[in-house]
């Protein structure tokens, strides 16, 4: 059986880019095999984080993986930090990762770009080490991301190759990134050549929005020159995005929703876009409502947590055996 494995750092409000490029295919995954999906909370500490923002943060995720149809009785939903196996295996596996290619890594060049060079922690540093622990941990061979994470798995498949030269084949399972076809890469609705990303509240729609902010949002999105809504990221990114959205929530190709579009102007068009994202988030909303009230997130934290201990001493012990620690 397949292994499904794939997070979310708690570093911020959740954005429709990370529903759409993570979040919601996590639930189709579900039946394909079996899925690990958990909280990246040791990641957030990589930057600066209030601690109560962080633990509102935490919770709020888990909340809203039950809320985007993730059935914790099939899906393995856990807090990183509270399985020490990933800590223990970022130990051994910084060892095979070299500072070189470490440094090369766009995320990690992008965030040290705006801190003060002498204060970079290693942590965001190390921050592909203990992805890479992350995946391997569970044997993972499917990582469901958005695009801008490719480079995160890439990563770790050399990693996997590196150790499994030296050590044997089956040391490590070899991981393949998951790229949804609509949707990988959701633009900012104020700047569409930028990512939509947790650190941007004008271009950002956040899963906690009202009908009001979203279609507020979506109404003053910046699109293009031109009345024609057609899909052409280069000469029209605002139309683009917009167009990607739609799709991806009506869950059609981007051809057809251009199709939907052909003799609509562009107000008309973004009324239908906001329309879309209003009546999926909504619901998306009262099902996280529910999570929260039901009470019941702790307890199912803590049971994902003590499957995944299981499942990941397997891999530890594993490694430890392999390169001599046991
Ligand atoms: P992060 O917010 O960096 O923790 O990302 C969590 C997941 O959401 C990762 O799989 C990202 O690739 C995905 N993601 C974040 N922002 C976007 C975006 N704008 N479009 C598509 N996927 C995204
Ligand atoms: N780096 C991911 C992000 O920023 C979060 C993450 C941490 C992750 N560990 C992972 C994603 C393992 C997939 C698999 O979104």
């Amino acid at each position: 059986m397949k292994r499904i494995l794939s997070g979310i750092k708690p570093t911020g409000k959740l954005t429709l880019g990370n529903y759409i490029g993570a979040l919601k295919n996590f639930a189709n995954y579900q039946e394909d095999g079996e899925s690990f999906i958990f909280i990246a909370d040791l990641h957030a500490l990589t930057l600066p984080i209030d601690p109560d923002f962080l633990r509102d943060n935490i919770r709020d995720i888990a909340a809203f993986y039950i809320a985007s149809g993730l059935d914790p009785n099939k899906v393995t939903l856990f807090r990183q930090s509270r399985v020490p196996q990933h800590s223990e295996l970022a130990i051994i596996l910084q060892n095979y990762l070299y500072m070189g290619e470490l440094s090369r890594m766009t995320q990690f060049k992008d965030a040290a770009e705006n801190l003060n060079q002498n204060a970079i922690g290693l942590g965001l540093f190390a921050y592909p080490v203990l992805m890479a622990a992350d995946i391997v941990l569970y044997d993972a061979n499917i990582v469901p991301v958005g695009e801008d994470q490719t480079q995160h798995v890439e990563i770790t498949r050399d990693l996997v190759n590196r150790m499994n030269n030296r050590y044997g084949k089956g040391t490590l399972i070899l991981p393949e990134a998951q790229i949804s076809k609509v949707g990988k890469r959701i633009m900012s609705l104020s700047d569409p050549t930028k990512k939509m990303s947790k650190s941007d509240p004008k271009g950002d729609i956040f899963l906690t929005d009202t009908p009001k902010q979203i279609r507020k949002k979506i109404m003053s999105a910046q699109t293009d020159s031109g009345s024609e809504v057609i899909y052409d990221p280069k000469n029209k990114p605002g139309i683009s995005n917009l167009l990607m959205i739609y799709a991806a929530l009506k869950e059609v190709s981007i051809e057809e929703a251009e199709k939907t579009f052909a003799n609509s102007m562009y107000g008309e068009f973004k009324k239908a876009v906001a329309d879309v994202v209003v009546s999926e988030l909504e619901a998306l909303q009262s099902r996280y409502e529910a999570a929260i009230n039901s009470g019941e997130v702790e307890a199912i934290l803590l049971k994902g947590e003590a499957r995944a201990r299981e499942v990941a001493d397997v891999c530890l012990h594993r490694v430890q055996k392999a390169v001599g620690l046991r």
